[in-house]
C-alpha cells in the first residue's frame, strides 16, 4: 500500500489528512458481499459457516470505513432474490442477522454510526424485524458514519415502492406530475437524503449488480476483486479505494 491511504489506515494511529487526500475518498461506497457459498465449498464446511466467516470481514470493513471518515456505506446483505434459497440457509442467516446487531450495536452506537436498513423489513421474522427496528432507533439521531444495511433488498422493489408513493402525492393534489424531477425520485428511495454512490465493489469477481442500488449507481465506478468476501481484508479495501482516487469520472462531461 502506498501514498495517502496508508497514512489513513486504521493499523496507524489516526492520522489528520489534508483536505486534498480526503476529497480523493468516494463519499458513498456500496459492496455486494459475495462469495461466501464459495468460501465455504473451498474450505469444506457448511455454507452458514461461510456467512458466518462473513460477518468478521463486514465488522473490519466498517470499522475501517469509519476511521476513513467516508459518509455513507451501503451493504448488500439478503437480496429479495436470496429467499429462493434453501430454508436452512436463509434460517442460517437470518440467525447471523440477529448476532450480529446484538453484538455491534453497542460499539456501533458509541461510535456515532447511524444505522438504516435498505429494504422491506415486513417479511422478515418478528425478531429480526424488532430488532432492525431497535438498531435504527437507538441510532437515528447519531451525526457520523450513514451505514445502510440492505435486507430483503431489491433496487426494483425500492423503484416501485418510490413511484407508489409519488403516484400518491400527484392523486392528493400535493404535487402534479409534470413537478416530478430526478431529486423527488430520489428523495423516496430509502437511501433519501445521502448522495449518490461513488464507488461500488463486488467480492468474489461476479460482474453484476444483482439488483443493488439501480438509481443510485448511475454514475458510480466499479471494482470486481477476485476475493471471496470472508477472505476480503483492509488491505484489499484500501487498494480498491486508492485505485478508486485515480479514477478519471467525467459524468458526461468533457
Ligand atoms: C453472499 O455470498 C452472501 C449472501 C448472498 C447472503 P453467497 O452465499 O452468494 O456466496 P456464493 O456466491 O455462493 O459464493
Ligand atoms: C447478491 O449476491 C446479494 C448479496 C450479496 C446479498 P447473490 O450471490 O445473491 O447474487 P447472484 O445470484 O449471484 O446474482
Ligand atoms: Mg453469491
Amino acid at each position: 500500500m502506498k501514498g495517502w491511504l496508508k497514512i489513513a489506515s486504521r493499523t496507524l494511529q489516526k492520522a489528520p489528512r489534508t483536505a486534498d487526500e480526503f476529497d480523493k475518498l468516494p463519499k458513498h461506497v456500496a459492496i455486494i458481499m459475495d462469495g461466501n457459498g464459495r468460501w465455504a465449498q473451498k474450505h469444506k464446511l457448511s455454507v452458514s459457516k461461510g456467512h458466518r466467516q462473513g460477518t468478521e470481514t463486514l465488522r473490519e470493513i466498517i470499522r475501517h470505513t469509519d476511521d476513513l471518515g467516508i459518509g455513507s456505506l451501503s451493504l448488500y446483505a439478503f437480496s429479495t432474490e436470496n429467499w429462493n434459497r434453501s430454508e436452512e440457509e436463509v434460517s442460517a442467516l437470518m440467525q447471523l442477522m440477529l448476532d450480529f446487531f446484538h453484538s455491534e450495536i453497542d460499539e456501533l452506537d458509541a461510535k456515532n454510526v447511524r444505522i438504516l436498513i435498505l429494504g422491506d423489513k415486513g417479511r422478515l421474522p418478528e425478531k429480526q424485524r424488532e430488532t432492525l427496528l431497535e438498531a435504527e432507533r437507538r441510532t437515528g439521531s447519531n451525526t457520523g458514519l450513514r451505514l445502510n444495511i440492505a435486507i430483503n433488498y431489491g433496487g426494483r422493489a425500492e423503484l416501485v415502492k418510490a413511484v407508489q408513493e409519488i403516484a400518491t402525492l400527484v392523486k392528493n393534489g400535493t404535487i402534479t406530475a409534470g413537478e416530478i424531477t430526478e431529486e423527488t425520485v430520489a428523495n423516496h428511495l430509502y437511501t433519501a437524503g445521502q448522495p449518490d454512490v461513488d464507488f461500488l465493489i463486488r467480492t468474489s469477481g461476479e460482474q453484476r449488480l444483482s439488483n443493488f442500488l439501480l438509481y443510485q449507481c448511475a454514475y458510480a465506478e466499479f471494482a470486481f476483486p477476485e476475493t471471496l468476501w470472508p477472505d476480503f481484508t483492509v488491505h484489499d479495501y484500501d487498494q480498491a479505494l486508492e485505485a478508486f482516487s485515480h479514477r478519471q469520472r467525467r459524468f458526461g462531461g468533457r
